[in-house]
């Protein structure tokens, strides 16, 4: 499961070392989820040992690399828009100008792209950037290139990426690649393969390194983090023929929660995405037992209609779900949930549309991230139902939904005025160069005049009041965090 960011430009990277001007220029970009933006991090680090220095300027790149996402249509077509923006860059500035494509779309589309887009040289791609460096040489030496193979093992592990427009405060690390889930509507599985998870160890070595240059916050990430298992490589689906050895050492993720949570008390930990099947008493425990384990779930239902989730090939029933929320606000009630929902599934009607309402208004999600459905080639609903759910009855069930799930933020908002929180700052709010902004545990975000606070310090602020999405208060001292 992934949790999209939005399908529009999100960033470009940094310009690493302005001094070196023998070093070819790279500018990458990323669409899509979180896993996107981490993968470029990890592509630019592949691309520094082959000398390439990353740019925040298209017009001066020698390389354009996207990273795109397939999740939904629009998201494919942004990313064709941003190519006919690169072509007219490479007409006005550099006719050398090389275009390749990561991610999703490399991934679905293969050496379509090469015909469909002129201006492409390069699909790679989730599993294959270690062969950029290959790729590269054939593209110097005037063909195209393509590797979209996708691969059982594949981690990065070893790869120290490059954080790209980092604030030096937060950072992703990821845990797990691909997804095994197979949910009818969704292309994850086809794009990202096979679900595998990294070797502890080396997620250890990696948060060790954040956290000597100072970084405070890290968010574990994968498209189903619940369902990561360690036990010395290989796929979770071949876990039962593991040796007894394997089976008794094996680390699940409460396993690797806790560990990370007790080895670093000072870091502040997310994790993204969860799934209500995976998620297991054992995850909560660990959650409410370390303060450092930040309280925010981000916790997809789809659909709150079980009809609908069986069509979706989710693995859960409505019923199943509601004693998971049940059990998270038992153990821990001051926990944020977040949802993912889709509507306009095909054959969705009316009651259908009812029970994901009623759903809302049990969790009471304190965020959502909602989408029409957008029918996705190869799936299986794009194979075996009809997309019969008309335009406009999406546009409006998705705009009720959206409703309810703004009408439940800003009460759970208007719920900390008068409390005091703990915010980790994060950047300069956006409204005031005068104020911080940072996030609560809960994920909520607070602005607060700067005082002598820097980025990366925690504070206890008062909330005074709020906006429909935004905390607003003052720093009461500091926190014992410091
Ligand atoms: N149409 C609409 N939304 C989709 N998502 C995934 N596939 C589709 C699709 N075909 C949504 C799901 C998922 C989130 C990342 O994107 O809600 O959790
Ligand atoms: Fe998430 Fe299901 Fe897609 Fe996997 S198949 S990424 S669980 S929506």
């Amino acid at each position: 499961m992934e949790k999209i960011i939005d399908e529009k430009k999100q960033g470009e990277a940094l310009l690493l070392n302005k001094s070196d001007k023998n070093k070819r220029k790279l500018f990458i970009e990323s669409y899509g989820c979180q896993m996107n933006f981490s993968d470029s991090e990890v592509v630019a680090s592949i691309m520094a040992s082959e000398g390439f220095n990353t740019t925040n300027k298209l017009e001066e790149a020698d390389l354009v690399l996207v990273n795109t996402c397939s999740i939904r249509d629009k998201a494919e077509q942004t990313v064709r828009k941003r190519l006919e923006k690169y072509n007219a860059v490479k007409q006005s500035h550099n006719k050398n100008m090389k275009v390749g494509v990561l991610g999703c779309m490399a991934e679905r589309l293969k050496d379509k792209f090469l015909e469909e887009e002129k201006i492409v040289d390069l699909v790679v791609g989730p599993d294959a950037y270690k062969d950029l460096p290959n790729l590269i040489k054939e593209v110097d030496a005037g063909r195209d290139a393509v590797n979209v193979i996708l691969s059982r093992d594949e981690t990065y592990a070893d790869v120290s990426p490059v954080r790209l427009q980092s604030n030096g405060v937060s950072a992703f690390v990821t845990i797990t690649r691909g997804c095994d889930n197979m949910c009818t509507f969704c292309v994850v599985p086809f794009t990202r393969g096979r679900e595998r998870s990294r070797d502890p160890q080396s997620i250890i070595e990696e948060i060790d390194d954040l956290v000597t240059k100072n970084f405070k916050e890290i968010t574990l990430l994968g498209q189903n983090v619940d369902s990561y298992l360690w036990y010395g490589g290989g796929l979770k689906k071949d876990f039962e023929k593991a040796s007894d050895m394997q089976k008794a050492t094996a680390t699940d993720f409460a396993k690797l929660l806790d560990m990370v949570a007790i080895k670093y008390p000072k870091l502040r930990l997310r994790f993204t995405t969860s799934n209500p099947q995976d998620m297991t008493m054992a995850v909560i425990d660990v959650m409410s037992k370390h303060s450092n384990i930040c309280k925010y779930i981000h916790l997809p239902i789809q659909s709150g209609s079980d009809r609908i989730l069986k069509e979706m090939n989710r693995q859960h029933t409505r019923e199943q779900y509601m004693e998971l929320i049940t059990n998270i606000k038992k153990r821990m009630p001051e926990c944020a949930i977040s949802q993912d929902i889709i509507v306009g599934f095909p054959t969705e009607t009316e009651q259908d549309h009812k029970d994901t309402l009623s759903m809302m208004e049990f969790v009471q999600y304190e965020y959502g991230f909602m989408f029409a459905y957008s029918e996705r080639p190869g799936t299986m609903a794009a194979r075996k139902m009809e997309d019969d759910v008309p335009q406009e009855i999406k546009k409006r069930r998705l705009s009720e939904i959206i409703d309810l799930q703004q009408k439940h933020s800003g009460e759970r908002l208007e719920k900390f005025i008068g409390q005091t929180v703990e915010i980790l700052i994060e950047k300069e709010s956006k409204r005031s160069k005068e104020q911080w902004s940072g996030r609560t545990t809960q994920n909520a975000v607070a602005v607060f005049p700067k005082e002598n606070y820097k980025v990366g310090d925690f504070v206890n602020v008062k909330i005074d009041s709020c906006t429909s999405a935004t905390l607003i208060g003052h720093a009461v001292d500091y926190s014992e965090n410091n």
